[in-house]
């Protein structure tokens, strides 16, 4: 259940309309812009993992990024960064999802986690969940217990934090905006 921090959710800037008729957009570039309201988020994501020992961290590219090495740094994980297909140098493993147009791919260094590592994905936002079940598969694919998935938004009527907790990864969300 969410502590909701009204803080937070002012920080929180909504685009009627963007990118298209009928969506409201939720843009978190506020509250990173936002010094307060960053480590404010950024010390409620890493609550949960508190006196847990957390191997890394996986953060999803772009805007996962951001909170990732932040999260990262203040739980002192490393991070590894889960790329849009093309970007990284080494070998690694792929996979497929479904966006709201067509399909992309991700992937990730097959050397980046140690087989039973202790894995957090973190992004900004969850809507269907699509992207982040991507990730946990891929990082499961290459031995990683993943413990938890942190987001800032959650969008329930999407039912994404439903789809992740199906695979057995509990979700963590700061706020939730419903109608969306
Ligand atoms: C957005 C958001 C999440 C994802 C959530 O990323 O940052 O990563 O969509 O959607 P889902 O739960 O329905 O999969 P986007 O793909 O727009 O890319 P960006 O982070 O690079 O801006
Ligand atoms: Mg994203």
């Amino acid at each position: 259940a969410i502590q909701p921090d009204p803080t937070l959710e002012l920080a929180i800037r909504t685009i009627v309309d963007y990118p298209k008729p009928g969506i409201s957009f939720r843009d978190i570039t506020t509250l990173l812009g936002d010094a307060r309201a960053f480590r404010r988020a950024v010390d409620q994501l890493v609550q949960p993992y508190a006196g847990l020992k957390i191997d890394k961290v996986a953060g999803i590219e772009a805007r996962g990024f951001i909170l990732g090495g932040a999260v990262a740094h203040q739980i002192s994980s490393g991070f590894v960064p889960i790329r849009k297909k093309g970007k990284l140098p080494h070998e690694t493993v792929r996979i497929a999802y479904s966006l709201e147009y067509g399909i992309d791919e991700m992937e990730m260094h097959k050397d980046a986690i140690e087989p039973g590592e202790k894995v957090v994905v973190v992004d900004d936002l969850i809507a269907t969940g699509g992207t982040a079940e991507a990730a946990i598969k891929l990082l499961q694919s290459i031995g990683a217990e993943v413990v938890a998935a942190c987001f800032i938004i959650d969008l329930p009527d999407l039912q994404g934090a439903k789809k992740i907790e199906a695979l057995g990864v509990p979700v963590h969300a700061l706020m939730e905006f419903e109608g969306d």
